[in-house]
């Protein structure tokens, strides 16, 4: 086993030095490739520190330079690399550009892979399968670009995508992990809390995306962790809005727009409970469900005493509440 984990790193990090070889030299990478990247606002500098490539439109290339490399094609499949259909082996990504996804200590263990056709019948992204080194719900994507940035900031910005926190690395802002499109996983969280307990989510800016990470971030807060959120505007990710903004004008808007998790959620529920005195019910309720998460009992006092205020509810209305949802979790 621990063999058959070290051939899967040798495998991997092949697989994204060829990758890596065909966007910078071989014709169709430069011309395909590297100009999407170009085209996207990517520099030299950012692709290289992101190990980006680029996988050939062709069935097999890779299959061939590895096993000409001497690379058994058991061990190829077993890393994702390859897949075997009918006694034969083909590319998992063909005619695509590729993310290497590193653990904490700097390994590459999978790849994300980015078609470059609009057409809608492919997925756009490709990801690795899970593999006895690529356990996607233990890893975030970033953090190993990501860590020390946390730690100095100490805090960790969390983005959607792939393309965002690269183009976070553009604008200056290097602590940053993406969830890969996934909600967030405990060991994720607890992946980040090693670095710094600061946690600011930046949300896509689609109504969506939105109300699935609220409930997501419930599980951040149940870890002691403390939760800020940026909002996008409407049909703008990090990636398309710090390229929009540039660097200067996109740190201001992080500063200004980042509020704390309970507190945006008090005015967004609040709003869309406006007028109705049913839903201001169901709205306080869903507050005080996120405020019993907090295990520091002070923390949770100052929560209440914020909420009252906005939400002009008495203190002791909201500390009862609070108190049977909390006889509940015991
Ligand atoms: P761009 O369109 O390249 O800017 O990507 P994006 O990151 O903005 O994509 P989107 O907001 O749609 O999705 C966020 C993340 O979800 C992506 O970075 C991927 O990790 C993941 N994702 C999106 N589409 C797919 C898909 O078709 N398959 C898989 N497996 N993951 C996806
Ligand atoms: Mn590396
Ligand atoms: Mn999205
Ligand atoms: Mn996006
Ligand atoms: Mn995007």
């Amino acid at each position: 086993k621990q063999n058959e984990r070290e051939s899967l790193y040798i495998v991997i990090n092949y697989a994204a030095e060829y990758y890596r070889d065909m966007l910078w030299n071989h014709a169709d990478g430069k011309a395909i490739g590297l100009s999407y990247f170009k085209e996207r606002g990517f520099t030299d500098q950012v692709i290289k520190k992101f190990e980006l490539g680029y996988s050939l439109d062709q069935w097999d290339g890779f299959a061939k330079a590895a096993s000409a490399k001497g690379y058994s094609t058991d061990i190829l499949e077993k890393a994702g690399l390859l897949i075997s259909k009918d006694d034969r082996f083909y590319d998992r990504f063909r005619g695509r550009v590729t993310f290497p996804i590193h653990n904490v200590t700097g390994k590459v263990i999978a790849f994300g892979a980015r078609t470059l056709s609009n057409n809608k019948k492919q997925p756009k992204y490709i990801n690795s399968p899970e593999t006895e080194i690529y356990h996607k719900s233990k890893i975030l994507y970033g953090i190993h670009q990501a860590k020390q940035a946390i730690r100095n900031g100490d805090n960790c910005y969390l983005v959607e995508g792939y393309t965002d926190v690269i183009s976070l690395h553009l604008s200056g802002v290097e602590n940053v992990v993406a969830s890969s499109g996934t909600s967030l996983t405990d060991d994720q969280i607890k992946l980040i809390g090693r670095y710094s307990e600061n946690i600011t989510v930046l949300f896509d800016g689609d109504a969506a995306g939105l109300r699935a990470s609220i409930r997501g971030i419930d599980m951040i807060l149940e870890k002691g962790m403390n939760v800020k959120t940026v909002v996008f505007p409407e049909g703008e990710d990090p990636d398309s809005y710090s390229q929009k903004l540039g660097t200067t004008k996109f740190q201001e808007y992080l500063q200004e727009q980042s509020q704390d998790f309970i507190k945006f959620k008090v005015s967004l529920l609040t709003s869309e409970a406006a007028g109705d005195p049913l839903k201001k019910a169901e709205t306080i309720r869903e507050i005080v469900e996120s405020i019993a998460k907090i295990p520091d009992p002070i923390k949770r006092t100052v929560y209440i005493q914020e909420c009252s205020k906005i939400l002009e509810i008495d203190e002791s209305v909201l500390i009862s509440e609070q108190n049977k949802i909390l006889i509940r979790q015991n």
